[in-house]
Formats: C-alpha cells, structure tokens, sequence
C-alpha cells in the first residue's frame, strides 16, 4: 500500500482517481499542525502539496518513506530540490493545467490597476460617486514587457496583442523560433526594455537567477510612470523597493499576486496607506478557477500513480 499524505486544499476530481486505486491509502490533513505534520510525514510513501507548504531538508530527513512529492501547480520553489534528490525523492507537477488561469489573473490584475477598479468600487461602496477620481490608462498603443516568455507569459503576449499592446519580450533560455511565431519583439537586454515599457509582467519561475531581479536598481531604468505586474512568484521583487518607486512616482501603480512572504503581514510596504490608491493585491489566487484546480488534480494524481509505480510521467 503507498499512504498519500495530501497537505493542503487540492480539488476532488484528482483525489477520486487516487482513492480508485487498491494500493492507495489517502489521508488528507488540511491545516495541522507543524507537530501533527511531522508526525504523519515519517510514514508516508508521498506527499500532494500547494505552495502553503515547505518541503524543506528537516521534512526530507523525517519523511524516511517518502518517494514522491507532487506539487499541484507549477512552482517548486517550496520544495528543496537538491536535498529531495540526494534522497532519492522524485519531485512532480502540474506544469500545464493552470496556465490559462494565471494568464487571466494577469489581465484581470492589469485592467484593475489600470482603470482603478476595486477604488472605483470602494468608493462608491462608502457613497462615493467620484467619476473624475478614476481616470485610467487605455491599453492599445501601450508596449508591455513580458520578462519571461514560457507558458503563461506567451498566453499573456497572444492576449495582449488582442488589446492592441506592442509586446517586447526578455527571456534569455527562450528560442528565436518560439519568438517568431509569437510575432513580439525581442529584447535582448532587461535594463534597456524596461525603459521602453508602459507596463512590465513577470511570468519566471523563482530561482537563483530571479531572485530579486526587480529591485532597487532595476527599478531605476523603468519608464516613468509604468506598472508593474506580478502574477508570477513573490521573491522575483524587492517588494520594499516597489512601494518606495510608487511613493515617489517613479512608477505609476503595481499589482501583485504572489508576495516574498504568504500570507504578507499587515506592515508589508505594499499595504501602506499612502500608496493604497494606486497598488491592486490579491491572495495567489492566479490559479485558483474551478476549471484550472481541476485540471491540476488529475494531472498531478495521474503522474502521481504513474511516478509510484515506475512509469513515465509528464513533468516541467
Ligand atoms: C503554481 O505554482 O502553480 C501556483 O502557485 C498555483 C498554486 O499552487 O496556487
């Protein structure tokens, strides 16, 4: 028998396919504690994860069991691969079924900054009726820069065209072919696309490499006034440094899905009173559509089975 040990919410669809299977015993713990979770993780043969939890050395080393970790989404930026491999551990994801939601989260976080929507709407909820408060900017003729060109960030590129957007494009590991078909620019250099953007959308995963690509100093060669979007991961900006270019109008507003620390505390910069006007947030909550957590369950038990029996399995 193989124990599932399935950690945070994850959809049904994929769970109903694991409890099919005979050799399957699933248990599902949703919000333990750190204790109970140690507990349960010395005897299990594999993990089903979100990012709400780190699969770090200490869990490598207690989880003597463990075979496979499978992340329900895409980043594994939760998980240390290095140790996970010198344990023989075999990491998987869902690399394809949220890539549609997080290009429409994209969007959705692009047009609320940019006509100011949930302003709009606190004010009117408060009696407001400041139509002249909410002055937007339209994006046809506007050039978005899309720093990394993978998946969703090409999604994003075929959507933005549809608004009539000029796309520029950064992304070092992408293929001249792959850029051709796309029909964007690319741009071969960050610091000199960032001064050419109206609006710039990270689409990377979380690396080394990424880490704090948006920081202080990058932060400087932006246009002024441009928006910054991050559906991407929480670490790729010096979220200080975001709101510090807000407050001082080197850049126009910012919307952020992801954060450095999730859940943020209530003192994160981008919370400020000062700058509220001009900053859209929401929860990681990209993924999050019946159609995409679906998706990502059968995927992620489909490889699951697949990884615990020996047999291939799709993974990104
Ligand atoms: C992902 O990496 O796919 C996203 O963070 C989705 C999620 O787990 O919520």
């Amino acid at each position: 028998m193989w124990k599932i040990l399935v950690t945070e919410k994850i959809h049904p669809s994929g769970l109903k396919e694991l409890r099919k299977d005979p050799e399957v015993e699933l248990l599902e713990k949703v919000d333990m504690s750190e204790e109970e979770f140690f507990h349960l993780v010395k005897d299990v043969d594999a993990l089903v994860t979100r990012s709400g939890t780190s699969i770090d050395k200490r869990v490598l080393d207690e989880a003597k069991r463990l075979k496979v970790v499978a992340r329900a989404g895409v980043g594994v930026d939760n998980i240390d691969l290095d140790w996970a491999s010198r344990k023989g551990v075999v990491v998987i994801n869902a690399p394809t079924g949220n890539t549609l939601a997080a290009t429409e989260h994209t969007f959705a976080l692009l047009l609320s900054i940019c006509r100011k929507l949930p302003h709009g709407f606190n004010d009117l909820a408060r009696g407001g009726w400041n139509r002249k408060a909410f002055m937007g900017m339209q994006l046809h003729g506007k050039t978005l820069l899309i720093i990394g060109l993978g998946r969703i960030g090409s999604q994003v590129a075929k959507r933005a065209e549809a608004f009539g957007m000029e796309v520029l494009a950064y992304d070092p590991y992408i293929s001249a072919r792959k850029v051709e078909e796309l029909g964007v620019r690319r741009a071969l250099e960050l610091e000199g696309a960032l001064a050419l953007a109206d609006v710039v959308t990270l689409h990377t995963p979380l690396t080394s490499e990424t880490k704090g690509m948006i920081d202080e100093r990058t932060l400087k060669a932006f246009k002024k006034g441009a928006i910054l979007i991050n559906c991407a991961r929480g670490g790729l900006v010096d979220e200080q440094a975001c709101a510090d270019a807000i407050r001082e109008g080197r850049l126009a507003g910012a919307a952020f899905d992801v954060f450095s620390q999730e859940p943020p505390k209530n003192d994160h910069p981008l919370f400020a009173e000062d700058i509220r006007d001009r900053v859209v947030l929401t929860p990681h909550i990209g993924a999050n559509t019946h159609e995409a957590q679906s998706a990502v369950s059968l995927i992620i038990a489909k490889n699951l089975l697949a990884a615990l029996k020996g047999e291939p399995y799709e993974h990104a």
